[in-house]
């Protein structure tokens, strides 16, 4: 039988801390790390340069089975920070916004466009190990995964932690428009036909809405370290 790479699926909500924790442990554990919400991101902003209606699903896939993307690393000012190239342009910092994020849940509805990033994401799945982070990573993606975690936290915590997160950029904020936007993209996602936002029935769900960002990668990784001793004592 064919041994498979170890995987530690995260998914949950927008804002429940998934991408953190998940950046952090794959690095500690010096494993791969899939963000999954990335890539739909990525066709969501490719859609909305090349002007394609995100209901045009046949155009919306083919773009998904041709983006021309990388993540990278660069040298920042406070040292190695991850950067993501959509045909060659640094798209960083406009894939953290709140547009591309809800054209992204737009673009995420149809199975077509959810099957074209299907082996992609797979692809990431290598030796020593993969930290894979989304919605339906336990689910539909990894369903041998050997961990699955399935973070939570309440639509008001989740807003609040987004409000903080852009008040301490700089960026001018309004708690109550990031509020419903979090609450429309969490409707869509939970009630699409097709991948839906819900735990697998063998995923460890966390409420993170009283902890820190800290406390939550401790209990993941007590879990993972548990879980994958052996894989990780190999390294
Ligand atoms: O995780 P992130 O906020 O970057 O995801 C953006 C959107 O992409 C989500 O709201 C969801 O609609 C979609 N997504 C998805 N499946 C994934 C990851 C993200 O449908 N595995």
């Amino acid at each position: 039988m064919e041994i498979k790479p170890p995987v530690l699926t995260i998914d949950g909500p927008g804002g429940s801390g998934k991408g953190t924790v998940g950046q952090r442990l794959a690095w500690k554990f010096g494993w791969e790390f899939l963000d999954s919400g990335a890539l739909y991101r990525l066709v969501g902003l490719s859609a909305t340069n090349k002007s394609i209606a995100f209901d045009d699903v046949e155009a919306i896939t083919k773009l998904a089975l041709h983006l021309d993307a990388q993540f990278a690393v660069r040298e920042g000012v406070h040292g190695a920070e991850s950067i993501t190239l959509l045909e060659d342009q640094d798209v960083t910092a406009v894939l953290r916004t709140e547009s591309c994020a809800s054209a992204a849940s737009q673009v995420a509805q149809y199975q077509m466009v959810r099957d074209a990033l299907l082996e992609r994401q797979r692809a990431f799945r290598v030796e020593p190990g993969l930290v894979a982070d989304g919605r339906d990573m336990g689910t539909t993606v990894f369903p041998d995964a050997q961990l699955k975690v399935f973070l939570t936290a309440s639509a008001e915590i989740r807003a609040e932690r987004r409000f903080k997160q852009l008040k301490g950029k700089g960026v001018d904020a309004n708690l109550a428009a990031i509020l419903a936007d979090i609450c429309a993209r969490d409707e869509r996602d939970k009630n699409r036909s097709v991948s839906p936002l819900i735990p697998a029935d063998d995923a460890i769900i966390i409420d993170t809405s009283d902890l820190s960002v800290d406390d939550v990668e401790l209990r993941v990784l007590n879990l993972a370290e548990s879980t994958f001793q052996q894989e990780l004592i190999a390294e």
